[in-house]
């Protein structure tokens, strides 16, 4: 396998990424989580794209991984199993709905409260998934379930 990517540099991952998994495997399983760099990242498989992002979701710390996917508002978004925050697969966006009363009759509209999840890089490389951390200066706010501390914390209860 190292001859492999070594023949074919121009599709190598980018050095500072992380080694997921077998994309095979990947796409049977549907999810994984893996930890990067010290935090868990989930990478899931949805109509033909990978995508990347924090495992704990960041309201409550959330179990990602459970979470269903649907469409709001044209954006695909993970639902979060603990109270359905709903967070955009590209961006990590947080959207909820709201109603403006001066509006009659009154209709929920679709908003969103910038991002607050932090969302990774998946990249293919021929067999083989990879994650790019985003490492952009934060806080983002799930940046607070990801740590060893609330694992620990969260395997104690
Ligand atoms: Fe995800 Fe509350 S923990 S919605």
């Amino acid at each position: 396998a190292e001859d492999k990517a070594e023949a074919s540099s121009s599709a190598s991952p980018p050095p500072s990424s992380y080694f997921i998994g077998k994309k095979d495997e990947i796409i049977e399983a549907g999810r994984v989580t893996k930890l990067v760099n010290n935090r868990e990242v989930l990478v899931l498989h949805h109509d033909g794209v990978f995508h990347a992002m924090d495992m704990r979701c960041y309201h409550s710390g959330g179990i990602l991984f459970y979470g269903d996917i649907e469409e709001f508002n044209g954006r695909l978004c993970i639902v979060c199993p603990w109270h359905k925050y709903k967070i955009t697969l590209a961006e990590g966006e947080g959207l909820y709905q709201s109603v403006d009363p001066k509006e009659k009759p009154p209709k929920p509209r679709w908003r969103s409260k910038g991002v607050k999840q932090r969302i990774h890089r998946a990249i293919e490389v021929d067999d083989d998934i990879f994650v790019e951390f985003n490492d952009t200066p934060g806080p983002i706010e799930s940046d607070v379930y990801q740590t060893e501390s609330f694992r620990a914390r969260a395997r104690a209860k």
